[in-house]
Formats: C-alpha cells, structure tokens, sequence
C-alpha cells in the first residue's frame, strides 16, 4: 500500500495519477471522490477510452509540455467555485496549480482527450490560456474564443477567473454529418448530491441519462414515466425548476411537485438545484409508502 504512494519516476509521479515535488517523496492517497470519480469516468468514457488505453494514448503520466513564458511570470487566477485567487506561474497547469492547494477539481485523462477537466475562463481562451494539447472534439475555436479550456493542459497567460467542472457544457451537434460545431446549449448546474457530484446538464437531456453519462447508477425501470422507480428529490418546487416531459406516475400529484419530488427518467432542468436519487422507497413519501 505504501509503495503505491510513493513519488516515483524522474518527472516525480504518483501511481494514484497526483504529482508530487521529490522521487521518494509520499504522495497524498487518492480521496475517495477523486477515486469515485476516476471509476466512473472510465465507465462514463466507455469504448472511446478502451481504445484510447490500447492505442496507448494514456498510459504513464508523461510530462506535460510547457509553454514558453518565463517560470518567475505569475498570473493571479481567481478559481470561483472554490472561492479564492491565488498566483500560477506561467509554466505551471491550472488543474495541478489547484490540486497543489487541496481542491477537488475535475479530471480524469490528464492529457487533453476526455474534456472531464472542461473549465471557462471569462475571456477567449486563446489569449488568456496556453493549452499545449487539446485533443477534446468539442472545444474547438468558436468555444475556446468563449472561454472553454481544458485545466489539465491549461498554462495561464493573464490573469482571470475560472470557472471548473463545464464538462457537458458543450455538445456536438449529430445532425451536421457528424460535424463538430462546438453548438453551446443553455445548461444547468446539477448538484447530484447522493452521487458527490456536480456536473452542467443541457436542458434537453433527461437528469437519468445526464447522470448515466457521467457513470452513475441512478434508479430506473419503464424510464416511460409510470413506474416511479426513479423517483428523486430536488431542494425547490418541482414545477419551477423542471420539465417535466411525461408523469404518469400516480403518486407523483401537485403537493409533492410541489416537495420537490420528480421523475429523473421525464425530467429536464429549467434552473440550478440539487438532486437527491432513490427516493422511490423513501419511508417519508407524501401520502405514505409508494408501492
Ligand atoms: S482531464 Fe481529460 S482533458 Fe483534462
Ligand atoms: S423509470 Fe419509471 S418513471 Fe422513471
């Protein structure tokens, strides 16, 4: 156990994919989010990344070119979901510069491809953030001149503020022979809280298939919208902060709307909230036990 937190290799690695200063150093064990979260990227990722992995894209954390800028250039870079400003060299990356001061940020590949580590900065991308590789189909020009950029390859040039945890913000529109147009759709800050996880859904995708995108094993049986199954609670009034496309479950009546109960299997986000799952056996149901 040991031995898999100990710094190795000349660019000073951790098995667990965190960097450390000094071979021979320890590393922080992964935490348990961070864990989570790789698992449920891979599952999240899917054929894409198995390929990935036997073409060998991934394979040991490699160090990361970094851009020409003087190491004593330093960039003070407001990071807004964790509510504070520090400075980050001009050769250090965004996501380790954030890592280094104990946050949680988003990622899984590490090298440009998964877009888990999807951030927006508020100006264009290209003059504000170096990114030395940028191998995530949708963020293209159009969506790096509106500040999207990837953390993990990300080398700050100015200052600015960042904003983490995008991915989903962008999608690419299927109807266009396939072509990536970098659409950006309006989207929603979901707090999963069961799940430990807060990710952007498009209004027109459900909260059951947005969540099962990122790996998560939300309940769920018709997803037709009778059975109840995947029966979840959001902190509002349902009928404010959803659509609900289809509700033919029973029990599901105006006062508990009304108690935040919803469908995520039928329900599209109108605004911000927090979802919890598995409320279908939930013994405090309005109106008693749902069968
Ligand atoms: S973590 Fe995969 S692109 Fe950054
Ligand atoms: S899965 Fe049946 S109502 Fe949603």
């Amino acid at each position: 156990m040991n031995e898999e937190r100990n710094c190795h290799g000349e660019e000073g690695h951790c098995q667990n994919g965190r960097s450390c200063k000094n071979k021979g150093n320890s590393c922080d064990a992964t935490p348990l989010t961070s864990h989570r979260r790789e698992v449920l990227g891979l599952m999240a990722a899917g054929g894409s990344f198995a390929l990935a992995g036997c073409l060998g894209v991934f394979g040991e954390p490699s160090p990361r070119e970094a851009p020409i800028v003087g190491i004593e250039d330093r960039f003070d870079i407001t990071f807004e979901n964790e509510e504070d400003t520090i400075e980050v060299a001009g050769n250090e990356n965004l996501l380790e510069a954030g890592e280094a001061q104990g946050w949680d940020l988003p990622y899984f590949c590490r090298t440009g491809f998964c877009g888990q580590c999807l951030a927006r900065v508020d100006g264009d991308g290209h003059e504000l953030v170096h990114m030395t590789i940028n191998k995530y189909d949708p963020l293209d020009d159009r969506a790096i001149e509106d500040g999207y950029v990837l953390t993990c390859t990300g080398y700050p040039r100015s200052d600015f503020s960042l904003q983490t945890g995008q991915v989903g913000a962008l999608v690419v529109d299927d109807d266009d022979d396939d072509e990536v147009d970098g659409t950006i759709e309006a989207t929603h800050t979901i707090d999963y809280v069961n799940e430990r996880w807060t990710i952007e859904v498009p209004e027109d995708q459900s909260l059951l298939v947005a969540g099962e995108e990122r790996g998560f094993e939300l309940p769920y049986r018709c997803r037709e919208g009778w059975c109840g199954q995947c029966l979840a609670q959001v902190d509002g009034d349902t009928r404010e902060l959803v659509h609900l496309e289809v509700n033919d479950y029973e029990y599901l009546d105006d006062a508990a709307l009304q108690d935040g109960y919803t469908l995520t299997c039928q329900g599209f986000p109108r605004d911000d909230f927090s979802l919890e799952s598995g409320k279908f056996a939930e013994e405090d149901w309005p109106g008693g036990s749902p069968p």
